[in-house]
């Protein structure tokens, strides 16, 4: 393995092209190739960052020249990862793990099978604030958690765009459902849950527009969840986000309305990121850095994640239960999602 770890982006849309900035701003790492199965995306991102353009996961596989692999592809297709895995070649992939359990313990499987590292992408596993609010939770300091809640709206045009293709509690919920058990330090196990479908089929979009979750917990906590793409297009901010533990003897709170830089300009007021993806000096910093910086360097020096692949598989199982409840309307409890 050379010094720079060669990895290629797999999936140049919003979240590829962040990722494939990312590697190609990092000192570690050198970005190796842009795979995209669009001939017209993956040429024009490969372009941008001058390097190359692959059209597929099995021609990238041939190379001798990548070392790693950073996959974002849409939720539905995760298992685009398995062959890679199953070569023993080390994979960034972006969360949620997999579009239900099955799934993703099929990517569990050829990873561990193969011995390959995985890291799913949870970038709060990255921020400051909720890495802070775990350690003190763990740390006893709040006393022993008595309920916890976690949740996140932002707005419809994102609903609109993902049109169907996955459920607002899999692209967006699923930091909730990890930001819910990692904070609190308890496993969810059973989940009672309502969704509201009335925004998006007015917009000839086959989504829910949200969905409000109550948990039984582990440890006797009670804990509850909301997630939607509801929000009109013109708010300031693109992620209203709220997690909170209450405990025997103090409050973690997290607020991410606003990341503390306001902006009033023709346009009307606007809250920029501070913290995910934001360009500082010219370069991507934030959340989204620290997690490709980890992901690199923990496989160079052969190191473990910060995030098991365990954590990853329980947001999914939990997700699974969570629409599985809204079809029931009954509580539903959440499956073993240990290997
Ligand atoms: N961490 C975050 O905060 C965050 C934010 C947004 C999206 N995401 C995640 O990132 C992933 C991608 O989402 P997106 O919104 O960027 O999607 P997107 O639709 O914008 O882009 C997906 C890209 O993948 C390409 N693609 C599809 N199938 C492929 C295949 N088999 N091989 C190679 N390329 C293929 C498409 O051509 C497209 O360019 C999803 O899992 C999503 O949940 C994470």
């Amino acid at each position: 393995m050379t010094a720079n770890l060669r990895v290629a982006v797999v999936g140049s849309g919003f979240m590829g092209s962040l990722h494939a900035r990312t590697v190609a701003e990092c000192e570690i790492a050198r970005l190796a190739a842009i795979v995209d199965s669009s001939e017209e995306a993956g040429r024009a991102a490969a372009d941008a960052f001058s390097t190359e353009h692959i059209s597929t996961v099995d021609d990238a596989l041939s190379r001798k020249d990548i070392d790693a692999f950073i996959v974002a592809v849409p939720d539905r297709l995760h298992e685009t990862a398995i062959p890679i895995l199953e070569k023993g070649v080390p994979v960034l992939l972006e969360k949620p793990m997999a579009h239900d359990l099955p799934a993703a313990k099929r990517l569990a499987q050829a990873a561990e099978k193969a011995g390959a590292p995985l890291l799913v992408g949870h970038i709060l596993r990255f921020d400051p604030r909720y890495v802070q609010a775990a350690a003190i939770v763990a740390s006893g300091d709040i006393g022993d958690p008595i309920h916890a809640t976690s949740g996140r709206l932002t707005v419809r045009d994102i609903g609109i765009r993902m049109n169907g293709t996955s459920s607002v509690c899999f692209y967006l919920g699923v930091h909730d459902v990890d930001l819910l058990q990692w904070l609190s330090g308890a496993n969810v196990t059973k989940v009672f849950s309502r969704r509201v479908s009335k925004l998006m089929p007015s917009l000839g979009v086959q989504s829910e527009d949200a969905i409000f979750t109550v948990c039984e917990m582990e440890n006797g906590l009670v804990g509850t969840l909301f997630f939607g793409w509801s929000l009109p297009s013109d708010i300031p901010t693109g992620i209203w986000s709220r997690s909170e533990v209450i405990g025997t003897k103090g409050v973690v709170d997290i607020d991410v309305r606003d990341h503390g830089l306001r902006v009033k300009d023709p346009g009307g007021w606007r809250l920029p990121d501070g913290l995910h993806w934001p360009e500082v000096n010219g370069r991507i910093a934030g959340d989204l850095r620290e997690e490709v910086v980890h992901f690199v360097s923990a496989v160079q020096k052969q190191q473990p994640f910060v995030m098991p692949v365990d954590d990853a598989l329980r947001a999914v199982a939990v997700n699974d239960a969570i629409l599985r409840s809204c079809e029931s309307g009954a509580q539903e409890a959440v499956e073993d999602w240990r290997l």
